[in-house]
């Protein structure tokens, strides 16, 4: 059985060592960069989570807005050293004044959100007239945008991703349905990580909650997941041969202008 909706509040205190110091976030300059571009004052980031970005943001304005769903999420946003503006509250309905922001994003969200086009709907409203929407994150629909070991091994989790992911086209016909300007897309990030043998058990991301994709297995799918990597791994063994694990994601951020 899946899970068909992930409990954040249950995985906020782990959430952040997806964060390590170390990691230099591409799509983090791309959002730097847009903010600084629209000389944005007023952001909201929707499924804002940890705050990890909205922090980052503290570098252009300290008007810093944060709406999640997860009580415990939000908890760990306070954390953060930039003072943040947060809320409860759900994408779909966003509970703020018209023409309010100059950039309102998400970050690998919005297969969280149940109805994308209500979200870009609500950001549209949200915007100021030259205001800006940015959605970043994966999309599995396009061929070869994405080799996850990840999807190979686990069943069910890449139609799972199909099913919970916008198309980056209908994204685009969306924002363009709803009234912005000339959506375009740009890959704001190549992730790549490459496990070579028994490496990939260490992976960080092979992790139960690191992801939604695995928190939405329950223990016995995760457990025929990794019995599977493992068997493979011995296969490989009998060989002589080292089999290579690719995470190999191209990160986009769809972005829209009011006019
Ligand atoms: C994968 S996390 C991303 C958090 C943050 N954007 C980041 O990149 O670190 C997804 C976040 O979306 C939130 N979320 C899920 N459904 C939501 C909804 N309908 N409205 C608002 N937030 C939602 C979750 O609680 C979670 O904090």
């Amino acid at each position: 059985m899946t899970k068909s909706r992930l409990n954040y509040d249950q995985i906020a205190s782990q959430y952040n060592q997806r964060y390590p110091d170390s990691q230099n976030w591409e799509r983090g300059q791309a959002l730097l960069d847009l903010a600084k571009k629209l000389k944005a004052r007023d952001v909201l980031e929707v499924g804002s989570g940890t705050g990890f970005w909205l922090n980052l943001l503290g570098q252009v304005t300290g008007r810093l807005y944060g709406l999640d769903y997860s009580m415990g999420m939000i908890r760990q946003a306070k954390g953060q050293p930039a003072s943040l503006n947060l809320m409860r509250g759900t994408a779909t309905h966003l509970p703020l004044q018209n023409q309010t922001f100059d950039l309102i994003y998400c970050v690998d969200a919005i297969h969280h959100f149940i109805d994308h086009r209500a979200f870009v709907s609500e950001a549209f409203r949200l915007l100021k007239p030259g205001g800006a929407l940015a959605i970043i994150g994966h999309d599995p629909h396009e061929e070869g945008s994405s080799q996850w070991y990840i999807y190979d091994y686990f069943d069910t989790v890449y139609d799972t991703d199909l099913r919970r992911y916008p198309s980056g086209n209908s994204l685009l016909t969306m924002m363009q349905a709803e009234g912005f300007s000339k959506p375009s897309l740009q890959i704001v990030e190549h992730i790549k990580n490459i496990h070579v043998g028994e490496a990939v058990l260490k992976d960080p991301f092979l992790k139960h909650n690191a992801t939604s994709q695995l928190a939405l297995l329950d223990e016995d799918n995760y457990q025929s997941g990794l019995m599977r990597i493992k068997q493979a791994l011995a296969d490989a063994k009998e060989r002589n041969e080292r089999i290579t694990f690719r995470s190999e994601i191209l990160v986009k951020m769809f972005l829209g202008y009011k006019p």
